[in-house]
């Protein structure tokens, strides 16, 4: 059933039941010694853009959210973590108790093989050995039974072919595709082009978009697919 609030279209489900979202946000921070980390440009925007907005139109919203300097959404459950471990055991909690998943989260894909317990000192080279880490969507989509899951993809070449293997490989619904150069990127970026690539290789372009208004337009292909 579906009815209007303030203007907004909100959505109930049979027997009242609020629709489950999951969203994880921001960078992960892989720690290296007791004052140092690994971690990428991410600033949560876009996760945090979704979660404010579904709200607004009733979702039940769960913000599992790495280390970022953005105000919390109000109405919002938020889980704090800082590494890709915890925002996977984070997430495997949350996941099955959830209708869908989406993925903004920019999750490290590698951290320190060791993490020093005392500080590393200052020396000329140092040789770091990374292991990767979880991929939190794939292992999801192990799972996903019922469940619409959507992920974002960066890439610096080769985007729709990229990015139609991650769809595949993660068993995802939907992916929104990101490049990244030295002109453009997303990261602290209000406004992107992103391409959307459904399950079946469907492809669409977006016009120039915020961030807030992209937010509504997934949410809406949520609404769509589901
Ligand atoms: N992702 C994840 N767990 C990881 C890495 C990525 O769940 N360890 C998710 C991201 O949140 C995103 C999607 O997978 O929704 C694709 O992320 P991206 O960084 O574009 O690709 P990767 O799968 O990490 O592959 P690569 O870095 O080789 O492009």
């Amino acid at each position: 059933m579906k009815y209007s609030v303030h203007g907004q279209e909100s959505v109930v489900y049979r027997n009242d039941k609020r629709f489950r979202l999951l969203i994880t946000a921001g960078p992960t921070q892989e720690p290296l010694d007791p004052v140092r980390f690994i971690s990428n440009y991410s600033t949560g925007t876009m996760g945090y853009f979704l979660a404010r907005q579904a709200q607004k139109l009733g979702y039940k919203v769960i913000l599992i959210s790495g280390p970022v300097n953005l105000p919390l959404p109000e109405g919002v459950k938020y889980i704090p973590v800082k590494t890709a471990e915890e925002m996977y055991r984070e997430t495997r909690k949350f996941f099955l108790k959830s209708d869908c998943l989406i993925m903004t989260a920019a999750v490290c894909d590698f951290r320190p093989a060791k993490l020093s317990q005392q500080k590393i000192k200052k020396r000329k080279y140092l040789n770091l050995k990374l292991v990767q880490t979880r991929d939190i969507l794939c292992e999801m989509g192990k799972i996903k039974g019922k469940r619409v899951i959507v992920g974002f993809a960066l890439e610096t070449e080769n985007l729709i072919k990229n990015s139609r293997e991650k769809i595949k490989d993660k068993n995802m619904d939907l992916i929104i595709a990101n490049k990244v150069n030295r002109r453009e990127s997303p990261f602290g970026k209000n406004n992107l082009k992103p391409f959307f690539i459904f399950k079946d290789g469907t492809m669409q372009k977006i016009a120039v978009s915020s961030k807030s208004r992209l937010a509504r337009t997934i949410l809406r292909k949520i609404e769509m697919i589901r």
